[in-house]
């Protein structure tokens, strides 16, 4: 078995994210992403001056001599399951509201949905909180101004099929 940094939360597809305290997380970068880390700093500080849907920045940070670390808000996903369907739809229609806001701000998130050949629970960056639904992971998220706008809009046209697919999954009990 692969050795486990400690307070590992989870290794998601490219990364392990560990416990650092209650309230911060660090999602770690190895070897040559730093580029990688740059970059998700600066799409996540960009959606979070538009909204409250993604989780916080906080600050990077080294690990140790060869990793480094993207130190976010700590979130505690609850189950959907135990809440009233009114009070589902609800979250959803916050949750959408705060999406559009951050398409039309030129943010698109992109991975609502894993690819369904990828093990692993289908909507795992979407959780629910008892401030409502927030998202995680802005790995392949895309800003209008790099991508350009043919691009954005097409991936736009993607993620709100995904939003259809949630919302369905998400009312669906
Ligand atoms: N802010 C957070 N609070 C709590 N758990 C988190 C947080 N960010 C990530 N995680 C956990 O770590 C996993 C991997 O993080 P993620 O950013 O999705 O990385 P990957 O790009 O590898 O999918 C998530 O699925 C989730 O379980
Ligand atoms: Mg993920």
């Amino acid at each position: 078995m692969k050795k486990r940094h400690p307070h590992t939360l989870s290794t998601g597809d490219n990364n392990t994210v560990i416990a650092l305290s209650e309230t911060e997380v660090g999602k770690i970068f190895t070897g040559d992403t730093r580029s990688d880390i740059g970059s998700e700093a600066l799409k996540l500080q960009f959606a979070n001056k538009v909204n409250g849907l993604l989780v916080r920045f906080i600050r990077l940070d080294e690990l140790n001599d060869e990793a480094e670390m993207l130190v976010m808000e700590r979130l505690y996903p609850m189950d959907f399951r135990a809440y009233e369907y009114e009070r589902r739809e609800l979250w959803l229609d916050v949750f959408e509201e705060e999406l559009h806001q951050l398409h039309k701000s030129g943010f698109v998130h992109r991975d609502l949905r894993r690819p369904s050949d990828m093990p692993g629970l289908t909507f795992d960056n979407i959780f629910l909180t008892p401030t409502g639904l927030r998202l995680i992971d802005v790995g392949i998220s895309a800003l209008r101004e790099q991508v350009g706008e043919r691009l954005f809009n097409r991936f736009v046209q993607q993620e709100l099929t995904e939003l259809e697919q949630f919302r369905l999954f998400f009312l669906a009990r």
